[in-house]
This record gives C-alpha cells, structure tokens and sequence, in this order.
C-alpha cells in the first residue's frame, strides 16, 4: 500500500466553478482508487469509498458491518456527534440489531408513506407562511432563513410535538448541534437532549396519538424503550428533519437556477414534479461525513478483501455522482433513468426514515416558491454564493433571489 492521505486532506469543498459537484479530486479517486485508505488523526487506516457499487456493498450488508461506534475499528476521527454524547450510544443510526430493528419499528409510524401524505395540507399552510415572509422582505431577499431552512423546521416541531412557543430555540439548537464547543461547556447533542427531556416531562403520553413525542412517551412508560433511547431517538428526528431537507432545498434550488432554460421549464409545469425532486436530492446528498461502517468479519468490497476490524467511510455525494450509474451526473436532468438508484437517503437497514417527508416538503415547498415568485433569478452567480460544512451536513449560507414584483 501507498502512503495514505490524512482523512482530512480529502478535499471537500468543491470549486467555486462547480459548486455543486463533487471536488474533481473525487472524480480522481472514484476513478482511480474507489475504495481509498486514508491515515485517520489517531493513526488508524479506514477506506473512503467513491464508487456507487461498493457504497452499496458496504451500507447494504448489515451482518457483516457494524454501524456502532463502540464495535473495534470504527473510524471516529471527524464523526458527526462525536462518540461520547447521548445521541453517539443511543441513536437509532448507530446500533446494530437487534436494537435497531426495535428502535427504528417504535418511531417510523408517522414516516411510513401512507402516512405523510396525511401532512400535505399542513406543509402547504406552512410553505405559504414562509412565502408571505419573503414576499413582505421584498425582492431580492435571502431565501435561506426566511424560506427553505424555516419550512423543515415549522413542519418536523409540529410532527413531533415541540410547542410553538419553543420552536425558535429548537431550530437553533438542532443547526449548532455539531458545532465544537469549548472545554467544559454542554455538548451540543446533549443540550438539544436536555431540551428534548423536558417537553417530553411535559407532553401528555398516547400511544394512538401521530404526535411523535407522545407516542414516544407512551412507549417509555410501557417499558418499551429507556429515556435515553427515547431522548437519543428524539435528538435524531428533530435534528436530520431540519438541516439535511433544508440544505437539499437550498442547493437544489440554486443549482436549478443556474440554468434559466431549466427553471423556467420546471416552473411552467403545473405543479413541481417528482421526477425534479428526485434529480434535487441526486444532485445534492446533503450528507457529506458518512455514512460509516466497521467490517465484523473478512469482508470484500470492490473485489478486494479486508480484514475483521477495517473501517470504511462511504461519500453518498461521489457515489451520486458515478458515471457508471449516472450518465453525465452533473447535468441537472429530472427523469434520468435511475429508478431510485441514488444513495442521498444511504442504503439498507438504516435507510432514511424521513425521506417520504422530505420528498414531500421539497415538493411542496419548490412548487410555491416557483409558483408564488414570478421570474425569480438568484441575486448573484453561483460562484458567489458561500458554501459550508464539507465533513457534516453540507449547505448554503445565504441564497439571494430577486424576482419580478
Ligand atoms: C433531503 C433530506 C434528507 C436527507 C438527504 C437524509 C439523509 C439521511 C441519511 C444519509 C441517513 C443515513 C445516515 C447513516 O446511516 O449514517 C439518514 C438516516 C435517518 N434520517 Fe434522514 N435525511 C433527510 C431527511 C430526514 C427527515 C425529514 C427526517 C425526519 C423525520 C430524517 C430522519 C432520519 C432518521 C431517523 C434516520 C436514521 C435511520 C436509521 O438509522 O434507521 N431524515 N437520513
């Protein structure tokens, strides 16, 4: 083997000429080394995967990987949450079974897709709500805080049952939450898990209720779960229905509109179509540090094997954008002939389990802003725009639109 790269010198910030695209450096390794290692800060040798296929060999075993930070091997340095908080020892995303099948079953009634479209009315009272925001701001406005992050958060506090009057702490708490604080100082997850702990000390337990706090509740008090699985649990909804459905419709909606031609066709349409919402969450995979996986045993991947132990950190931006399975990926073009073979929501058992809400809110949410804004334009060129978060949840600071008024 090669001296490997430091994990962090992967780069992940992608050219100011193609912002969203993944680095070419990426393309490099996809092409050249797909399955590459990498000298972690602790000295460990993990594999940063590339390519479509082996993301899929890695996420989809989930006999021969383990999720677990805890499980020997597992790559840690730069882990989204950390591996010392609540929400690392607890989360749905990284237990193993048999717990995860038992954690993940006691919250997805809501999320199943017979039962988000049960939400329609309430994200399109909300969506309007965000526009007659930005209308009142004016042209040109930044649709980021007004807009396409508020519209996540109005929705996923009323799916869950945080009280309106605390929503603004909650939106707050759940964008910091991987921020590194100084010595001495709450861990973010923890402090987004005290808040959590106490409105559910509060809220009324139903086990029939589609409120996710209360049927939570019902379940600790029949012993299903403990309250930190509970609160762990809560961390993760609350927290992946904001930034992750956010930031696709914040980078989504500036990459639609680097191309004129391209927006005015989608907004000509009657209403915005699954097929661009698809290509939306393709494009983006907001999701940039993992997912990771530990091999329990020898495994293979890509033709090669690795032994018990050996870390892998799988980019389901590079894999969204392999040309063996994507013609042309960095073409913006709704339809492609992908089924749903894009990787945005990961693969196998710890699969997103919002990912009917999020197609919903984007649809809902594009479809009024390219309804309600007549000739909208971004303010100033994409390369322009300043971009963050290349490790965690990757997005858009500011999104300046004008439109005809
Ligand atoms: C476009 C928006 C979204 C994207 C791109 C996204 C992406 C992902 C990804 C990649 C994973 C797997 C993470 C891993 O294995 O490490 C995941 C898991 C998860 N997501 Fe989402 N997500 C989105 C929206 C949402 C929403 C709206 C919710 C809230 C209901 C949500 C809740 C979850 C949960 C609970 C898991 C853990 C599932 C499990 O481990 O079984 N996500 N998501």
């Amino acid at each position: 083997m090669h001296n490997p790269m430091a994990f962090n010198e992967i780069p992940r910030q992608p050219g100011q000429d193609r912002p969203f695209q993944p680095p070419v450096e990426i393309d490099t390794l996809r092409r050249e080394e797909p399955v590459t290692p990498v000298r972690m800060k602790d000295g460990q040798i993990a594999y940063f995967v590339t390519k479509h296929s082996a993301v899929k060999e890695v996420l989809g075993d989930n006999k021969r990987f383990s999720a677990s930070p805890a499980t020997p091997g597992f790559p840690l340095d730069n882990l989204i949450g950390g591996n010392t908080n609540l929400f690392s020892r607890f989360s749905i995303v990284r237990v193993d079974n048999p717990n995860h099948a038992r954690l993940r079953r006691a919250v997805q009634a809501p999320f199943r897709p017979r039962e988000v479209p049960k939400h329609t009315a309430m994200i399109t009272e909300v969506a309007q709500q965000c526009l007659d925001d930005v209308r009142a701001a004016g042209s040109p406005a930044d649709i980021v805080p007004l807009y396409t992050s508020e519209i996540p958060s109005r929705v996923i506090c009323k799916v869950m049952g945080v009280p309106e009057s605390l929503r603004k702490e909650a939106k707050k708490l759940s964008w910091t939450v991987g921020v590194p604080r100084p010595a001495g100082q709450l861990d973010g997850y923890d402090e987004l898990g005290e808040f959590l702990r106490d409105i559910v000390r509060h809220i009324d337990a139903d086990a029939n209720s589609p409120v996710v706090l209360s049927f939570l509740k019902a379940a600790l008090e029949a012993g299903e779960m403990s309250e930190d699985e509970l609160v762990a649990k809560a961390v993760l909804v609350l927290q992946a229905g904001h930034e992750t459905t956010a930031q696709t419709m914040a980078l989504g909606c500036a990459r639609i509109l680097t191309e004129p031609d391209l927006y005015r066709a989608l907004a000509a349409e009657p209403e915005f179509s699954d097929d661009a919402v698809e290509e939306m969450i393709r494009y983006t995979a907001t999701i940039r540090g993992g997912p990771r996986r530990v091999a329990l045993e020898e495994v293979t991947v890509d033709g090669k094997t690795y032994p018990a132990g050996t870390g892998f950190i799988t980019s389901l931006h590079a894999a969204n954008h392999d040309p063996d399975v994507f013609e042309n990926p960095g073409a913006f073009k709704p339809g492609r002939d992908m089924g749903r073979a894009h990787l945005s929501f990961s693969f196998g058992m710890h699969q997103c389990l919002g990912q009917f809400l999020a197609r919903l809110e984007l649809k809902i949410g594009m479809q009024t802003l390219f309804h309600g804004l007549p000739e909208l334009r971004l303010d100033r060129p994409a390369s322009e725009l300043s971009f963050h978060g290349g490790a965690g949840v990757y997005g858009i600071d500011t999104l300046p639109l004008a439109w005809k008024s």
